[in-house]
């Protein structure tokens, strides 16, 4: 054959991978409301930066009759390109072809480009869209998702890993993007679970749809599995690359510095307003962190999950920071279960990839109740002393209002390694909240009220803990910007080193 016709020859090989599982499937695709597996990728990636590897990879099945099946591409895209000029590897699966089942070689696809992202630092972005093993497959579809697996573990804390789940997701498989770092669903179009409706309704006589079970807010609401929801497929898309902006290639760069736009030196009376004279009237935190970072931009990871709690990146001159903060306005900010659980497992993303946590604490305590103490409080909560005792990024904490008892310590006390604790004029720094207190040691006093109100004007502030200097410097509200920046400055050349060991035993 003439070195012409071998072109001619693999371009038509290409063309018929291309079209996937044809137009038929492909048309079906798109009714449904999703994108295909390659539309996707050119979305998610810098326009035409996408390089795709093994298009020609293909089963070696022969149950079933699959020896006469071919499946375009094995069902998943993969290759790697660049979001924003940085290196970034994805795989897509393709549910126009055999549902987007993974079987042995579709599996061994999706590996080769998790190895490559750990050897070369750069993150892997999986776009989900599949039915599962492939049945025909059998045990070596199962062989698969446990090298998956295992590669995931092995890239934790190495490389940004994200998923999105962009269809179904059943079954075993959903424990790949479980075990990378966020995963997004897309609303109406997207779920995740262990087992589906119908075998819910046969052993347990339950009736639950699909939704119900296992779609996008169900996850991003009551379970906290995804972090992210997105309206469609080109908003996921555009999600992650928002959220990679944040985020350095790998845990031995230093997160991405951009351009600030916004003055590092400017102050905002507004904070000075915003928060009420009365201690128990709540505010939006949320409004306060707005204030204070770069151009009032900041991402909520898990925004509709555990919402007594913030956790979100943001910019300050320009430095990708983590932000985890008190929410008064659900739940007086108490910590609970979840909120516990949804700030440890951020704090130490951002530790293990060198972004700096800044805590904004307007915390009355732990929730109280015997749901809270039966769902393990104990062991959650400690998960958050933890985290933040572990984290060696630079650490700023910026007391607003209260900060009670445990939960003080819990958000991150200068005795957890805070670098820099500020404290507004307004912050009670206390072993408990005052009023309870003074109940509890003036309780046979005949001049209990008397002494109750000197207790609150005495301890209901933040120099108690200034004269110990467990507070670094008391500022205005409206100065905490240019107070943080210069702070992250100072920072900058942070080194904590920690004794060696094989690794810790957080209280999971
Ligand atoms: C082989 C599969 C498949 C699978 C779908 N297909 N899932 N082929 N193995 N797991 C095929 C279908 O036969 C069909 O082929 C095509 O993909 C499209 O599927 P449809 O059913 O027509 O699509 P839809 O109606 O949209 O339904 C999608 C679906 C459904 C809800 C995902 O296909 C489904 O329930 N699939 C099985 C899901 C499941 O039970 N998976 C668990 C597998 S065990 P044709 O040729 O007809 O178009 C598992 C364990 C993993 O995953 C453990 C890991 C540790």
């Amino acid at each position: 054959m003439s070195t012409q016709k071998r072109i001619e020859d693999m371009k038509a090989r290409s063309a018929k991978i291309m079209a996937a599982g044809g137009p038929k499937r492909v048309e079906k695709q798109h009714a449904s409301g999703k994108l295909t597996a390659r539309e996707r990728i050119e979305k998610l990636l810098d326009p035409g930066t996408f390089v795709e590897l093994d298009r020609f990879v293909a089963h070696r099945c022969t149950n079933f009759g699959m020896d006469k099946k071919e499946l375009p591409g094995e069902g998943v895209v993969t290759g790697y390109g660049t979001v924003d000029g940085r290196l970034v590897y994805v795989f897509a699966q393709d549910f126009t072809v055999e549902g987007g089942s993974l079987g042995e070689m579709h599996a061994a696809k999706i590996v080769k480009v998790q190895r490559l992202a750990m050897k070369m630092g750069a993150p892997c972005v999986g776009l989900n869209d599949s039915g599962g093993a492939r049945i025909q497959e059998a045990v070596d579809a199962l062989a698969g998702y446990g090298k998956i697996f295992y590669e995931n573990t092995c890239a934790s804390g190495v490389i940004p890993q994200i998923s999105a789940i962009m269809g179904p997701s059943a079954g075993g498989a959903v424990y790949s993007p479980a075990l990378t770092d966020f995963i997004y669903m897309v609303k109406k179009t997207s779920m995740m679970f262990i087992t589906g409706p119908q075998v819910i309704k046969s052993v347990t006589a339950e009736e639950v749809t699909s939704e119900e079970l296992g779609g996008a807010m169900t996850h991003n609401t009551v379970s906290g599995v995804a972090h992210f929801a997105a309206e469609n497929d080109e908003d996921c898309l555009q999600q992650i690359r928002h959220l990679l902006s944040f985020l350095p290639s790998n845990n031995m760069e230093e997160a991405p510095v951009y351009e600030c736009t916004d003055d590092p030196n400017r102050m905002d009376p507004e904070l000075v307003t915003l928060m009420p004279d009365n201690p128990n009237m709540p505010y939006d935190m949320k409004e306060v962190i707005a204030r204070c970072v770069d151009n009032g931009e900041f991402y909520e990871v898990h925004a509709h999950y555990a919402q007594n709690i913030i956790t979100c990146f943001a910019r300050f001159g320009g430095q990708s920071v983590g932000i985890i903060a008190n929410q008064p306005k659900v739940m007086a900010g108490c910590l609970d279960v979840n909120a516990s659980d949804k700030s440890a497992r951020f704090i130490r993303f951002c530790d293990a990839f060198n972004i700096p946590v800044v805590n904004f604490v307007d915390v009355p305590g732990f929730l109280p109740g015997t749901n809270q103490e039966y769902g393990g409080i104990i062991r959650h909560g400690a998960k958050m002393l933890y985290a933040y005792s572990e984290a060696t990024v630079p650490k700023i904490t910026v007391i607003t209002r209260k900060a009670y008892g445990g939960s003080y310590l819990a958000m991150c006390s200068q005795d957890l390694g805070a670098d820099q604790v500020f404290a507004w004029p307004s912050a009670e720094i206390a072993v408990m909240g005052p009023a309870g207190a003074a109940n509890i040691i003036f309780k046979n006093d005949p001049n209990q009220q008397e002494k109750t109100d000197k207790y609150v004007e005495d301890f209901a502030t933040p120099y108690k803990a200034a004269e110990r200097g467990f507070v670094d410097i008391v500022i205005e509200p409206q100065e905490t910007r240019p107070r943080i920046i210069t702070a992250l400055n100072m920072l900058a050349s942070k080194r904590e080193v920690r004794p060696a060991k094989k690794h810790g035993n957080i209280p999971l």
